[in-house]
């Protein structure tokens, strides 16, 4: 019998894309690894995907199969080399303090720290909170900042520099937009090739993008990801790219993890441990990253043959790393659950393509959750329906008030 949490989240996956609950259930019949016709190789053993991540002479990110091929073909070859060459390391290296939990604990704060405390007041006051509607938002306000864009940006780019007021109109059309071109994802499980059409619809979302990227690459501060690119000498339209991939990388994820997690810790009724053990509040995110794993799986190509866990990898198969699957065998959401060793934070990825904004993750869903229990009171949901038809599964709506 399934829980009411795990009914919601499969409910949820389904309402992406059907077959993804099939898939990723089945995923662990897959353990370590195992070959489907015309797929590829489907690994659903956390130390046969960690064996893969480290190993960057047989496994590519870049060729058909993987993220870095399908980006290659929207924004340019160049970033074969931000993502896989020498200006990879490079690159990382020299944003890494951006991405340090002072730097992220920090930017949370500052910029979505006021919208936060609204959330706590409203549910104070007996008011609803839409939880999935407030996640588009923050997390569009958050990695804007992060990449060096003011809101007078986002502002110029979706509403022609007016919103009537509403200050968060343009961060849900930044939302709309980013989450369109991570859409056109759908369809790659068997190849990372896009066709015409599709290839021009992302060109176009990148471009539209990444337009306010000029005048942000001039004047953002050295505290920004722009910023650090200008100041490294990065080329403009690289820094643009680099830019919509962060847009890309930490926008419907974070966002989906928000929403999910409020509605796991409602539906397992976990929300009760939390009230009475706050201190388990950082295991709660950890358990939220765990069994919600936005990037359910983590594509890679084979440059080399090579053995794997006993199996023939042959270059030019594709390897696909189920990582829902993987960490989701661990068992159902507990906050009173300890790190698990075995699976890490796969839901991160791992190696060094190991996630950039894993901090200001933590950051984020910790400074909502202290939000949500600031009053001492649980919360129950009054509405929710669940996002239809998307690359990263999701809410639509989550209403919420305090009982
Ligand atoms: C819950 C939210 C998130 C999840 C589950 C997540 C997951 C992942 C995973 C699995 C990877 C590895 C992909 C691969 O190896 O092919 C990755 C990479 C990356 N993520 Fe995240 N991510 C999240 C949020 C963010 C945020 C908020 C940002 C920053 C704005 C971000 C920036 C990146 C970047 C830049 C990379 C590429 C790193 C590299 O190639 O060196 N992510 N993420």
């Amino acid at each position: 019998m399934l829980d009411t949490a795990k009914r919601h989240e499969l409910a949820l996956l389904a309402a992406g894309q059907p077959w993804l609950p099939a898939l990723l259930l089945a995923g662990r019949v897959a353990r370590p690894i195992r070959k489907v016709p015309k797929l590829g190789w489907f690994v659903a053993d956390p130390a046969v995907a960690r064996q893969i991540y480290n190993d960057h002479v047989h496994f590519s990110i870049v060729s058909e199969g993987a993220a870095g091929h399908w980006w290659a073909q929207v924004i340019g070859d160049w970033v074969e080399d931000l993502f896989e060459g020498p200006g990879h390391t490079d690159l990382r290296n020299k944003v890494r303090d951006l991405f340090t939990l002072k730097h992220t604990d920090a930017l949370v704060d500052r910029v979505i720290g006021p919208a936060l405390r609204e959330i706590s007041h409203n549910l104070a006051a007996g008011r609803t909170v839409d939880i999935a509607e407030r996640a588009r938002v923050l997390v569009g306000r958050s990695v804007s900042d992060l990449v060096g864009m003011e809101p007078a940006d986002i502002r110029a780019l979706f509403t022609d520099g007016g919103c009537d007021g509403d200050e968060d109109e343009p961060f849900r059309i930044l939302f709309d937009h980013v989450e369109e071109l991570v859409n056109l994802g759908i369809g790659t499980m068997a190849s990372t090739t896009l066709d015409p059409a599709v290839l021009a619809r992302a060109q176009t979302l990148a471009t539209k993008l990444s337009a306010a990227v000029p005048a942000a690459y001039a004047r953002a501060d050295g505290n920004t990801t722009l910023g650090r690119c200008r100041e490294l000498g990065l080329e403009q339209d690289h820094a643009a790219g680099l830019a919509i991939l962060m847009a890309v990388a930490g926008t419907d994820t974070l966002a989906s993890c928000m929403t999910r997690m409020v509605a796991i810790l409602h539906d397992s009724r976990e929300q009760h441990a939390l009230l009475a053990a706050p201190d388990r509040l950082p295991d709660a995110v950890r358990e939220a990253l765990r069994v919600t794993s936005p990037a359910y799986l983590v594509g890679r190509s084979v440059t080399a043959d090579v053995e794997v866990a006993g199996r023939r990898l042959v270059a030019g198969e594709h390897v696909k790393i189920l990582t829902w699957s993987i960490n989701n065998a661990v068992g159902d959401f507990k906050i009173s659950r300890d790190y698990i060793p075995e699976t890490r934070q796969l839901w991160f990825g791992g190696g060094r393509h190991l996630c950039l904004g894993a901090q200001l993750v933590h950051s984020e869903l910790s400074a909502l959750l202290r939000a949500l229990t600031a009053d001492g009171r649980p919360f129950e949901i009054v509405e929710r329906r669940y996002r239809r038809k998307v690359f990263i599964p999701t809410y639509e709506t989550l209403r919420i008030r305090l009982t």
